[in-house]
């Protein structure tokens, strides 16, 4: 059984993750849906919200498995003995981070592949930071997320009152 792990932030889980996993899906047996933390990153929501959000947006697909995970991809990779990343390419721009990522992920774990799927063209310009972002000043997202989470991300910007990105 072929077995791919996509990792992220999914802060919050966007329509071009949603489009990421959905081919992933298709190419592999099981898609495991790795919610991490990115020590980069200032989140909206915390890591079993997350978990949660995307549990709702996968509801009824049967090859999908949300987990969190506090540690390295590398690591998690071996512990579930999965051999295969998948991440979504969006542009140039994306190419150096991710490069990096998977070159570092491999040296940690010589067996693991990273494979990238081309961003679909109309999610080229979509990112978790450009939803909060576009949310916290009161712009609509409903076209970025989807739907069954809209709420949620509207809730936390009245909640905080702050703007994230
Ligand atoms: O959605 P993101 O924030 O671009 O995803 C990045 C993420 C969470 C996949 C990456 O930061 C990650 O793998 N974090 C766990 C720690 C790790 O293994 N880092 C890679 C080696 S530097």
């Amino acid at each position: 059984m072929k077995t791919a792990i996509c990792p992220g932030s999914f802060d919050p889980v966007t329509l071009g993750h949603l489009d990421i996993i959905n081919r992933s899906r298709v190419m592999f047996d099981k898609t495991i849906v790795a919610v991490m933390v990115n020590p980069a990153k200032r989140t909206m929501f915390t890591v079993e919200e997350r978990i949660k959000l995307l549990k709702r947006c996968t509801e009824g697909m049967d090859n999908v498995e949300i987990v969190g995970f506090d540690g390295l991809l590398a690591d998690y990779a071996r512990q579930r003995d999965v051999k295969i990343i998948v991440k979504g390419l969006r542009a140039l721009s994306d190419f150096e981070y991710e490069f990096q990522q998977a070159l570092a992920n491999k040296k940690l774990n010589p067996e693991l592949e990273t494979v990238f799927l081309t961003t679909s063209a109309e999610n080229m310009f979509l990112s978790s930071s450009v939803v909060k972002q576009i949310a916290s000043f009161g712009g609509d997202v409903s076209n970025f997320v989807p739907e069954c989470i809209l709420e949620d991300i509207n809730a936390r910007i009245r909640e905080e009152g702050g703007k994230f990105s």
